[in-house]
């Protein structure tokens, strides 16, 4: 058994707005992922031990399947490593809620019961801004990460706030505190679900229901062997009358149907008031960035043939969100 004292927290660095500079931009902006996370870890004032490792450097707008499949293995080893209290993740905050989400489901259980924390941080100033959010939330996520009291998790720590990551969402384009997340809710799932092999994801669309949409795209989608569809519907879930006759469709051959909300607050049941496409799923609180990585991982953990072998909406049945007694 390793002694804390002689124990490091992990950063693992991916870039963002954190490891931005507006002295590479020509056009009066910033460009993300420019800094090493060795060189953003010198602005951190703290007496932990520290390790650190540039998985890549990039927008999280350029987020690929196959980078996060790379970021789940690099956490669950480094879970397992008894050098380490708990692990920090620099991320770009426009897809950060993804990367929640898909570190929620493939390793959440793993990281509470080794009681490990697992913290994700950010910034909305690039890191040569006078006013840099960066060095603040990068030292409140290794502190939380460190802190082994309240057990393990998967978090995100952010402008003095921490939440959930798997329930967060970005809901502010520009403002340092940019995420909230349902505090009424936390997410359990009975087993962490298997990561998809970097080059072999379900291919998951986002379809959005909008006042005058068309079907077109929505029937080449299907054409082209999409393995699943997320609905991002008005309202509390609904869709347009032309895009429900080809999503009835798809669903009744066995096409895997999540129906979220474009509004991405409050919960999406499974059945809609009106009837409309009975065979899809309710995506539940998640929004529809979150519920397409969530249905990606649950096709992909459906194709796992084993004696136990269970349906995309029998593994999507164990995420649940149950209220926050915490
Ligand atoms: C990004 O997501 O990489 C850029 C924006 C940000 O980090 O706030």
């Amino acid at each position: 058994m390793t002694n804390s004292s002689s124990q490091s927290v992990l950063v693992i660095g991916t870039g963002g707005t954190i490891a931005g500079l507006k002295s590479q931009s020509d056009g009066g902006g910033y460009l993300a992922g420019q800094v090493s996370i060795s060189t953003l870890l010198a602005e951190v004032d703290t007496k932990l031990s520290i390790k650190n490792k540039q998985l890549c450097n990039i927008d999280s707008c350029d987020l690929t399947q196959g980078l996060l499949s790379k970021i789940g293995q690099e956490v669950i080893d480094s879970l397992h490593d008894p050098q380490f209290l708990g692990i920090v993740i620099t991320h770009g905050t426009d897809t950060m809620e993804e990367t929640g989400i898909f570190l929620e489901l493939v390793l959440g259980n793993l990281s509470r019961k080794l009681g490990k924390k697992v913290v994700l941080t950010g910034a909305m100033l690039p890191s040569d801004d006078p006013n840099a959010d960066g060095p603040s939330n990068l030292t409140q996520a290794i502190n939380l990460a460190a802190d082994r009291h309240g057990g393990g998790g998967v978090w995100l720590a952010m402008a003095g706030k921490v939440m959930p990551a798997g329930l967060v969402s970005k809901v502010h384009t520009s403002r340092l505190d940019a995420f909230e997340s349902d505090e009424s809710l936390c997410l359990k799932v009975s087993e962490d679900l298997p990561i998809p092999p970097e080059d072999a994801w379900p291919w998951v669309e986002i379809v959005m229901s909008h006042s005058g949409a068309r079907d077109d795209i929505l029937r080449q989608m299907i054409h082209l062997g999409v393995d699943g569809i997320v609905l991002a519907g008005t309202g509390g879930g609904t869709v347009h009358a032309d895009l429900a006759k080809a999503l009835e469709q798809y669903a009744a051959k066995g096409g895997a149907l999540l129906r979220s909300s474009r509004i991405g607050r409050g919960t999406i049941p499974n059945q809609l008031a009106n009837g409309r496409i009975p065979n899809s799923v309710g995506a539940g609180p998640l929004n529809p960035a979150k519920a397409r990585i969530a249905l990606q991982l649950a096709i992909n953990a459906s194709r796992h043939r084993t004696a136990k072998s269970l349906t995309w909406q029998e593994i999507f049945a164990r995420i649940a969100f149950l209220p926050n007694s915490g």
